[in-house]
């Protein structure tokens, strides 16, 4: 298992690359083409949306149940690396459809000042949609006829509501249901009971991965709601939306960012103030992947990682772009928070007041201040080992550069 540890963007798609050359399946439990994950080597460069990224290594690549599918966007990576590797897509999948973006786009509008910041994909109305049990699955596709009779009643109220409510351009059902026939006769080669797929790999001995998207600090349920995505990130969410049993996850690696970013608005305790938090970025390239909107910088919260450990139970630890770190003299590093109360704690709080309000405790570690190579200088491995000692947990790869190689395995 990958999981992102604090609020995406850690670097999950290059750790997926490198474990993925020794595995035989890469699997997607959750989200949609919210992701985007950046996978560098042989000179090229990667950004994947929507597929599971051992795709490009060869490997077989799946989308489970929990997941929401923008055909759009999945056809147009399976055109460019769909012939890489094997491909299979769970018939319970949910379809983002063209109303899903409308709406997050007319929300995100209305909202003005008080917006989430999403990135526009349509994923919280395709999940609330699938709560509401109105969703139109992948395996709705199998059958023309279910397929637009699905989208005729859809969009009956779709249209209301982006005409009525939110004053916005409405479909026609010809359109739509045209649209998703040529998308159905691409993607239904591919639809697969995918749970029973991975329940037999693993019953055959075979090494299955499962790629995160988004991360601890966005999950629906645990994270800095409202400033979420829709759906579950954190480790069991794996077993939840692929459909097997949570005690087949035997390896945990959470994947956390040498200091953290966050795209999006929301609260965020240890936020760099200006002009540090421009040099970070630049120095780290944060640019999103997806909008390519600024990434706020800020330093590591172990706070917040801390509360990651409890939430997934990581087994192990992948620090990614300590490189970036490499011309700071010295690098706070928050230990607690202060609560608006006055007193300190080492637990992310529990009450969102507390958290809108709280401020970091940083302690400050020395910095190493030359490029990183294969052997850590004193001063960064001081930085890894004090990671380690505060989380208990064991960093086991450290980030030393965007590329394929550029990771150092600890034992
Ligand atoms: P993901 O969404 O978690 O897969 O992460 P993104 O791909 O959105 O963002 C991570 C960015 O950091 C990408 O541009 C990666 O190429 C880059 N990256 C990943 N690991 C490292 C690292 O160790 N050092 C540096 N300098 N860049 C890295
Ligand atoms: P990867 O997989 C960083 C953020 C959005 C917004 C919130 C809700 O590349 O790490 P959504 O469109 O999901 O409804 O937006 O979640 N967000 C991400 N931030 N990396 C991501 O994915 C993200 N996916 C969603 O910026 O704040
Ligand atoms: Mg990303």
């Amino acid at each position: 298992m990958i999981v992102g540890a604090q609020w995406g963007d850690e670097g999950k798609g290059k750790i997926v690359d490198v474990l993925a050359q020794e595995a035989d399946y890469v699997c997607r439990y959750q989200g949609g083409p919210n992701a985007g994950h950046t996978i560098i080597f042989g000179g090229d460069t990667y950004k994947i949306r929507q597929i599971p990224t051992g795709i490009l290594s060869g490997k077989t690549a799946i989308l489970g149940a929990g997941c929401v599918v923008d055909p759009e966007v999945l056809v147009g990576e399976l055109d460019s690396y769909g012939d890489r590797g094997t491909f299979w897509l769970s018939g319970n999948a949910h379809l983002i459809m063209p109303w899903h973006v409308a709406i997050d786009q007319a929300s995100e509008r209305r909202l003005g000042k008080l917006q989430i910041g999403t990135t526009r994909r349509g994923i919280g109305p395709a999940y609330a949609d699938k709560a509401s049990r109105l969703g139109i699955r992948v395996q709705d596709l199998l059958d023309p006829k279910i397929l637009r009779q699905k989208i005729e009643i859809a969009l009956a109220e779709k249209n209301l509501w982006l005409e009525r409510v939110y004053e916005a351009e409405t479909f026609e059902l010809e359109d739509v249901a045209e649209r998703y026939e040529s998308y159905a006769r691409r993607l239904r080669p591919y639809v697969s009971d995918t749970s029973l797929l991975v329940d037999e790999a693993l019953r055959a001995g075979k090494s299955v991965l499962f790629e995160g998207a988004q991360a601890t600090l966005l999950d629906l349920d645990h994270g800095t709601y409202p400033f979420v995505t829709s759906s579950n990130p954190i480790a069991s969410g794996a077993a939840t939306g692929i459909g097997i049993g949570p005690n087949r996850l035997d390896e945990i690696i959470g994947v956390a960012k040498a200091y953290v970013t966050r795209v999006g608005e929301g609260p965020f305790p240890s936020e760099i103030p200006s002009p540090l938090q421009e040099r970070l970025r630049e120095l780290g390239g944060e640019f999103g992947t997806v909008t390519g909107r600024q990434r706020r910088c800020g330093w590591l919260d172990l706070v917040a990682l801390r509360y990651a450990v409890r939430l997934n139970g990581f087994t192990s630890l992948a620090l990614t772009k300590l490189d970036v770190l490499s011309t700071f003299a010295e690098i706070p590093v928050c230990v607690r928070y202060v609560l608006p109360d006055g007193t300190e704690t080492p637990h992310f709080p529990a009450h969102q007041s507390d958290f809108h309000h709280c401020r970091p405790v940083f302690e400050t570690l020395e910095g190493w201040e030359q490029p990183l190579d294969d052997e850590l200088p004193e001063a960064a491995r001081a930085y890894v080992e004090f990671v380690e000692q505060e989380l208990d947990v064991p960093v086991r790869l450290v980030g030393t550069g965007a590329e394929r190689e550029r990771v150092l395995a600890r034992s």
